[in-house]
């Protein structure tokens, strides 16, 4: 919800996660949430998983929230 990641695509990486989500039956493990500025608008879009530190930028693009979703979060669904 932070400005920098606002106007640097932030809805098209929501929109894609719940498309994702959505297409690999996921809906009752996974949440999106929308969350203020973390400090890094340098790098935004900066997406953050709950109860965790690290904050990773990930570019608005359907390939990037893609290979995103297939690293960070199938690594956290299958550990
Ligand atoms: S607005 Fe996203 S990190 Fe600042």
């Amino acid at each position: 919800m932070g400005s920098a990641c606002h106007v640097k695509g932030s809805y098209n990486i929501i929109s894609k996660l719940q498309e994702l989500i959505s297409e690999n039956g996921l809906e009752d493990r996974l949440e999106v949430k929308a969350a203020f500025c973390f400090g890094r608008c340098a790098h935004a879009v900066s997406v953050q998983f709950e109860g965790e530190d690290e904050v990773f930028s990930v570019a608005p693009t359907s390939a990037s929230v893609t290979q995103f979703f297939d690293s960070e979060i199938r690594k956290r669904l299958n550990g």
